[in-house]
């Protein structure tokens, strides 16, 4: 932008929205120049006045604050200057609870997986707690007790290699004595305290650069510099909780682990405790709530682990997410605002969903313009109107929600709203199935608004994850009809000379979008599945269909033969446990589309999808079979049973068909046994079933 600008309160409404919609252009443009490339394309000052001004504008018409507004854009850009790690363990994230009732369920959960602990209610089940740091998770290896990389948490798989500024650290020990394992990586969280953070905003202040939201969004742009003399000047620290790869055992318990990182001079949160019941937990929780205003660093709730590791080997992971492990979150925060307007927007499978744009109000430090309404009953349930002042709430980073409206701040005259029954994108008809609580637009592929979600969706961390395909990248390509289908995105080279001459866009941007592509033509089944956006189909059932069906082409000729009804294929689909009938005719009725059946057939013209590999090695002897438990088992719950067949890499399957390779019986097996014995199914004890596994 260049010339006199016009003063801000002369500004009229369409001018104030079209200078509103080139300033979040121009400034995420260099945003990408700095974050992305590293090479930044104004000075500081030239860079502040375009923010200074975006923001003078906002604040008089803030009617026109944009969804993609460089003032809603909160925490860092994504760097791609840092090389990439594999994780040697996952980076794991944690369940959540509310409420002492979600504990106690959680608590309830763990004795019943625990068979001992389900038969004598009177062993206890001890727990450590401590404060849950808000900060960012990093893993630091140590090798023959020597310091020798660190990585970002990234998608818990692969994360980013910070060795260089976490060199830096002031309070980090960079050699281990003692009793040290050959490999060691100790987890932990990154943070910077409130005091510093105050500190730090105040230098950049002086110094014209910009202020950081909170001190989480802090730490992180502290962290993450490639330049590490930045992160130098900044006093990080760490708290350390967990570990990743450890080449032998580290005590018998998580206290005991705990004692060893001391020892090791790692920070260990001072607030730590060991507790017995429920009662004992919600204790400590209201200790640690109390204490949270006068702590020196932020936290956002208590985290409460098992304390046998033996036990927690065996409780395993769900998902993401440990058993033997829960972060117990604080409530949310509230806040009072206006609603501006109600914006419906439309995601990839139609859904319509209402947002509220607010008049922007700062909600525990982040500042809050958009609010979810949920859905059209939940608008009438509440009978919110455009107009209205309302309290919104903001729990941790999920979107904030509107909760009540302030009935006697309406204004009068406030009309009801009116939800609408057509698509406001494509204009087709909305309609709500029986039953259903959400109103699709029924447009499918000519609706721009899903083609456009779904090819978000399709580039997104937990599908492809193209590094550096953003939101905007997926909207000018679509508008300028460079990808039409989602294949065409393996297309893009083709308009590479096209994709250099645009505005903002250097030649190292293009060619790092079309490296990062091409570095995704071979993918997992499992993500490729998740990635299609087939609705009812997340991580979880993409990885349970790849995990039955192993490679794209069987998956394909299931699902065909599983149309018919009363079929072999049918069943077996309906029997993969965690799948359901609904789900099934969403699946089937997605792949025998015509129209992706040809996008299918493009994908594996192009794509290398790998079929899926189970995730122990071919010395489990169950890899790959078909699994029934039935009756009760002696040794061990159902529960646990099962978790232990599918980390074994096998299925567990409800009903026993011709494909189950076992059925584990136990006193009571009833019909499930007598099935197996006429399918001539292989039936084990469960004695026989620990010896097949090894645990016998
Ligand atoms: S334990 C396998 N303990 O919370 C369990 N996590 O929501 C690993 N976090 O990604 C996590 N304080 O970054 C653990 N005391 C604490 C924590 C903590 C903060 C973070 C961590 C994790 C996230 C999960």
């Amino acid at each position: 932008m260049s010339g006199k600008k016009t003063p801000v309160e002369k500004l009229t409404d369409l001018e104030a929205g079209a200078e509103l919609k080139e300033l979040a252009e121009e400034i995420s443009s260099h945003d990408d120049a700095y974050y992305q490339d590293n090479a930044p394309t104004l000075s500081d000052g030239e860079y502040d006045a375009l923010r200074a001004r975006n923001q003078a504008i906002e604040a008089a018409f803030p009617h026109l604050v944009r969804g993609d507004s460089p003032s809603q854009q909160v925490g860092v850009a994504p760097t791609s200057g840092f090389s990439k790690v594999t994780h040697a363990r996952s980076m794991f994230s944690l369940g959540n609870v509310f409420s002492a009732e979600d504990l106690a369920d959680f608590l309830g959960g763990i004795r019943r997986f625990l068979k001992e602990l389900t038969d004598d209610k009177n062993i206890p089940l001890e727990m450590v707690a401590e404060p849950k740091i808000d900060g960012l998770s990093i893993s630091l290896r140590y090798e023959k007790g020597k310091f020798v990389s660190a990585a970002t948490r990234g998608d818990g798989s692969v994360g980013e290699d910070v060795t260089a500024n976490l060199k830096t650290f002031k309070e980090l020990p960079f050699e281990l004595k003692g009793n040290v394992p050959d490999v060691v990586e100790v987890r932990g969280e990154v943070y910077l305290s409130k005091s510093d953070f105050a500190e730090l905003n105040r230098h950049q202040e002086d110094a014209g650069e910009k202020v950081f939201a909170n001190p989480r969004n802090a730490a992180a742009g502290s962290l993450r510099q490639l330049d590490e003399t930045i992160t130098a000047t900044r006093p990080l620290k760490i708290f350390a909780y967990a570990w990743g790869e450890l080449s032998e055992p580290i005590g018998d318990t998580q206290w005991a682990f705990f004692e060893q990182l001391k020892s090791w001079g790692f920070q260990v949160n001072e607030l730590t405790q060991i507790c017995g019941d429920l009662a004992e937990l919600m204790t400590v929780y209201d200790e640690i709530s109390g204490k949270r205003a006068q702590l020196d660093y932020d936290i956002d709730g208590v985290v409460y682990k098992v304390n046998r590791l033996d036990w927690q080997e065996r409780l395993g992971f769900v998902s993401r997410a440990p058993r033997w492990a829960v972060a117990h979150k604080f409530p949310a925060e509230k806040a009072q605002t206006i609603i501006n307007e109600i914006d419906i927007q439309v995601g990839r499978t139609g859904s319509l969903t209402p947002v509220a744009k607010l008049e922007p109000v700062t909600v525990g430090g982040v500042v809050v313009s958009n609010a979810t309404l949920h859905n059209e009953d939940e608008i009438t349930r509440k009978d919110i109107r455009v107009g209205d002042t309302v309290v919104i709430l903001r729990a941790g980073d999920v979107i904030p929600q509107v909760v009540e409206v302030i009935l006697n701040k309406r204004p009068k005259g406030l009309k009801a709203f009116k939800y609408p029954t057509i698509c406001p994108i494509c204009g087709s008809d909305a309609v709500r199935d029986e039953g259903e609580s959400v109103r699709r637009c029924t447009g499918g592929v000519i609706c721009d608004a899903q083609v456009i979600e779904r090819f978000k969706h399709f580039v997104s961390r937990g599908a492809f994850n193209i590094e550096g395909f953003g939101s905007k990248h997926v909207e000018a390509f679509f508008d300028e009809g460079l990808i039409k289908t989602l294949a065409d995105i393996f297309r893009l080279s083709t308009h590479e000379a096209n994709l250099k001459t645009r505005d903002g866009w250097g030649k190292k941007s293009v060619a790092n979008l079309l490296a990062a592509i091409e570095e995704r033509r071979t993918i997992p089944l499992e993500r490729f599945i998740y990635a299609l956006g087939i609705r009812q189909i997340g991580q979880a059932n993409a990885r349970l269909l790849a995990k039955q069906y192993v490679s794209l082409g069987t998956l394909r000729q299931a699902m065909k033969d599983a149309a018919v009804i009363g079929s072999d294929a049918l069943s077996d689909l309906n029997n993969i446990d965690g799948i359901g009938p609904s789900v099934a005719g969403d699946l089937i009725a997605y792949i025998n589309e015509d129209r992706n059946r040809e996008l299918l057939n493009d994908f594996e013209s192009q794509l290398n999808i790998e079929d899926f590999e189970a995730p122990d090695d071919s010395s489990s002897p169950i890899v790959g079979k078909t699994i029934v438990f039935t009756g009760t088992l002696e040794t061990v719950t159902r529960g646990e049973a099962k978790a232990k067949a599918e980390q074994l890499g096998a299925k567990v399957a409800g009903s026993v068909s011709k494909k189950t390779d076992y059925v584990v019986t136990g006193p009571g097996a009833g019909s499930k046994a007598k099935n197996a014995e006429k399918l001539g199914v292989a039936i084990l004890s469960e004695n026989e079933w620990l010896a097949l596994i090894d645990e016998g």
